[in-house]
Order: structure tokens, then sequence, then C-alpha cells
């Protein structure tokens, strides 16, 4: 999307700002206002965002914001994936999926993910127990067993995955959303697996924790490529490929 999510310096502040001072590093989420591609944007103080902490790089906290809280989102808010449950992320090597195995792994799941054979090791190395490249490997004849599954980039469906979800399991798409709401409205009222699927706005939670997590150097980030702001366009031709791994990233100094 167009600028959902930053990392730079404090510029200006309004006369009732309290928690926040010019100078000081923040990252955050904009919003569905967007706007993040540009060289200032004015947010309110109670807008989704925090204080960087000081051993990570603008470059790095920008590439960690969507992807973290989303995954954080749908596996920690949507799923409550617990310890010794079963999680796999179809697209692995994207921008959520590179978040949602490490999450997966540190909420204490046995983690299995979905990729292509050129990502696999990438993916192992975040973390995964097992990795399916889906141009050779179909998971749902694995015989494995899930109590989520979540698929970022709408490589699946949940009737084909209904079957690999334990009786309380849970399907968490983040794309097809007028199809998949309908789906969690109705598998909400019958017994078996169900859908989840909400948009989150409010991020501070989500932040909070992510951010606790780069004080600790928990979180591997993976950036694909960074692209000056001249040069947005080739950014979001090369997003819109579908093949990115991890994050892409724009900077604005380089201009
Ligand atoms: N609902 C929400 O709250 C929410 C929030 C944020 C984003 N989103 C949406 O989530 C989607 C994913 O975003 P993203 O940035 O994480 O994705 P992404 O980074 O663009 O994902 C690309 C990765 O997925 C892999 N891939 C492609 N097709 C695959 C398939 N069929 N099975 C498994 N892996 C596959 C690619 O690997 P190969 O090159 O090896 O194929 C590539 O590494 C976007 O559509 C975005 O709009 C939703």
């Amino acid at each position: 999307m167009l600028g959902l999510e930053f990392a730079g310096d404090i510029a200006a502040v309004g006369p009732a700002v309290r928690q926040l001072r010019v100078g000081e590093r923040v990252f955050g989420f904009t919003g569905f206002g967007v706007g993040a591609n540009a060289e200032y944007k004015c947010l309110s103080e109670r807008a989704s965002l925090t204080t960087m902490p000081g051993n990570v790089a603008y470059t790095d906290a920008a590439a960690t914001v969507d992807g973290f809280t989303t995954a954080w989102h749908f596996l920690h808010d949507l799923a409550n994936v617990q310890n010794g449950q079963k999680v796999l992320v179809i697209g692995a090597s994207g921008s959520i999926g590179t978040y949602a195995i490490q999450l997966a792994k540190y909420l204490g799941a046995v983690v299995h993910g979905v990729c292509s054979g050129r990502n696999a090791k990438l993916v192992e190395e975040l973390g995964a127990d097992r990795v399916f490249d889906y141009t050779v490997e179909e998971f749902t004849t694995s015989g494995e067993r899930y109590d989520a599954i979540f698929d970022v980039v709408g490589g699946s469906s949940f009737t084909r995955c209904r079957s690999v979800l334990t009786p309380r399991g849970c399907y968490l798409p983040t794309t097809n959303l007028a199809v998949n709401t309908l789906l969690a409205a109705a598998t909400a009222l019958i017994r078996g697996p169900r859908v989840r699927t909400r948009m989150s706005v409010d991020k501070h939670a989500a932040l909070a924790a992510l951010r606790e997590l780069l004080i600790e150097d928990r979180l591997q980030i993976i950036i694909d490529r960074t692209y000056p702001l001249s040069k947005i366009a080739e950014a979001h031709r090369h997003v819109d490929s579908g093949h990115k791994v991890g994050n892409v990233v724009i900077t604005i100094e380089d201009d």
C-alpha cells in the first residue's frame, strides 16, 4: 500500500503533545490515511506509533511494522496460539510470513511453512520445523494436522484446508476478505474449524510487543531491496511481482 509504515525523527510537535519530543526516533503505522512515502507526515500523538529502540536502524524498524503487527494480530489476537500447538504459514518467505514463522516459534508452536524451494533454507533458518515447496509438494496430503493455518498470500482456501485443521483449529486468511469474512461469520455458528479474519487498525499492543522483541534482538528482519523515493514505481513493480523475499524499504535521504 502507499506508505502505511514508517520510521524517522520527530521534526515538530503541537502544543498539546505530552508524550513525545522533537528529535525522538519513532516508528509506526499511519493507518488507512497512508502517506508515509514522504519526507514529513503529520500524525496524532495517539496514532499507532512508538519510540524506536536505540539498537535498531531506520530501515530495519520501517521493515518490521506492517509485517510483524499483522502476524501478531492473526496469530496472537485472533488464533491465540499456545505452546505446543502446530501452525502452518502459507507464504512463509514474504513480509508477514517471515515474521509469522518467528512469532509462532516464539509463542511455543511447532511451525511449518509453505514457500518455493528457493526460499526454503531461509524459512528453516527463521525457525520452521518443516517446509513445503508449493511448486512440488501438497501440504494437504502430508498427514499433518494444524491448530492454525495462516495464509498470508491467498495460496489456499478454507475448503482446501479444512480437512487438515484440528476440530477447534482456525484458518486465518489475510486476503480475499469479502468471501472470508462471510465464512468467518458462518463458521462461528457451527462446530468444527473456524475462519478468523479481521483488519487491525489499532496497533499499540502489537507495537509494544514488537519493540520488546527488537530490544531483546529476537527478530530477524529480512530486507529484499531498498529503493530511494525517486524509484518508488520500480519498488512497487517488484512488490507486485508477488515474489519479494521479506520486505522492501523506501528511503528518503538517498534522494
Ligand atoms: N488483512 C490484513 O490485515 C492485511 C495486513 C497486511 C497485509 N495484508 C495482505 O497480505 C498479503 C501478503 O503480504 P506480504 O507483503 O506478506 O506478501 P509478500 O511479501 O508479497 O509475499 C511474497 C512471498 O510469498 C511467496 N509466495 C508467492 N506465492 C505463494 C504461494 N502460492 N504459496 C506460498 N508462498 C507463496 C513468494 O515466494 P516465491 O517467490 O518463492 O514464490 C514471496 O516470497 C498482501 O496481499 C497484503 O495486502 C493483509
